[in-house]
């Protein structure tokens, strides 16, 4: 070739002098703006390799000169949001529930902190909208086994329910397994069975609780109470209402009366600490509305 390149007749562009069976490639070579912003690209690349962490290892990556990682900016951002906190965390420290829910600005971040702690340590027995399951009790309703006070839901919390390590837990005598255990028989059962669906407005077999009252009066009473309006110093249910902890067919009532079940909830107070502790007990409040 001569020093003088060729050029395409239609374009006016210079060609390379590839050619493939008579189609030339022309030399269009890349803009300049394009190309320096290349450059500045790989420079600008070098520069950020050795000030950030970037070329891996086997277990680790290079550090990079200012010594940054993810892992501390979270860390950053988790120490300044608790430091912002914990001017109104401290206030929840020194207070008490019924002061807590009675200051409206203390009350709502108790709510809200609560509410993600439930997410965390809750929802797993009571369901993630607290509406619980059988054997777990709903804790949107008014319906309380062991008391929907203030007081009462902290004491709940902190110390959980037949918690088998927490001394102070709460715990009282276990229902019997009458059917179990031969201490009624099984038409005492179905008559019992019978007159607590008859006072929870259930239907019932009339000619079996009838006899059921007797029965009830001798045996159940004194944990559930006279008219089975329960008994929440003892954690004994209301019967004579539509909330059910197992179940409300005679087939789950009989069931409870052969083979009883003693339900079980963790103690927090160690886990958690007390404040987190009382903001729970003000979520709970909060969909509960208390007592
Ligand atoms: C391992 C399952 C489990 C976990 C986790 C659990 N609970 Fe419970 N909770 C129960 C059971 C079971 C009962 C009912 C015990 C009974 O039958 O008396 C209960 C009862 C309660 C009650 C009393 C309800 C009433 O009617 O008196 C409250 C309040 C409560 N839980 C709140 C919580 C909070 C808040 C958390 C999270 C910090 C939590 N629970 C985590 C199983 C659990
Ligand atoms: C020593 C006290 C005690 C006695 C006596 C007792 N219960 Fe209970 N009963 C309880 C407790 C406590 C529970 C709740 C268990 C739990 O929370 O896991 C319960 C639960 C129940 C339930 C389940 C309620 C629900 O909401 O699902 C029924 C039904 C019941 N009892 C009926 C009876 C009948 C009928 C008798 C008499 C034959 C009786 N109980 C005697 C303490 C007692």
């Amino acid at each position: 070739m001569s020093g003088k390149r060729e050029i395409d007749e239609i374009s006016g562009v210079e060609v390379t002098g590839h050619e493939w069976d008579g189609i030339k490639e022309l030399n269009n070579p890349l803009p300049r703006w394009w190309l320096y912003t290349l450059y500045g690209t790989i420079i600008w690349s070098l520069g950020y390799v050795v000030v950030y962490p970037a070329i891996p290892g086997l277990t680790d990556a290079t550090k990079g000169l200012w010594g940054w990682s993810s892992r501390a900016d979270i860390r950053n951002e988790m120490n300044m949001v608790a430091e912002g906190q914990k001017a109104i965390t401290d206030k929840i420290s020194a207070m008490d529930i019924t002061a807590i829910m009675a200051d409206p600005e203390v009350r709502a971040f108790a709510i809200s902190a609560g509410a993600s702690t439930f997410k965390v340590n809750c929802v797993q027995c009571h369901g993630s909208g607290a509406q619980g399951g059988p054997g777990y009790p709903n804790l949107n309703d008014d319906s309380w086994l062991w008391g929907g006070t203030p007081e009462a839901i902290v004491q709940t919390i902190q110390h959980g329910i037949r918690d088998p390590i927490d001394p102070d837990t709460r715990i009282t005598a276990d229902m019997p397994a009458f059917g179990k255990d031969g201490m009624l028989t099984p038409e005492q059962i179905s008559q019992v069975g019978n007159y607590v669906l008859k006072i929870a407005g259930l239907g019932n077999d009339e000619a079996l609780a009838t006899p059921g009252a007797e029965v009830f009066k001798a045996n159940c009473a004194s944990c559930h109470g006279d008219n089975g309006e329960g008994k929440q110093d003892m954690g004994a249910p209301q019967l004579n209402d539509a909330v059910w902890l197992f179940g409300g067919t005679l087939q789950d009532i009989t069931h409870q009366l052969n083979t009883p079940r003693h339900g079980v909830m963790p103690a927090w107070e160690a886990r958690l600490g007390d404040t987190k502790v009382k903001e729970l007990a003000a979520y709970v409040l909060s969909l509960g509305g208390g007592q």
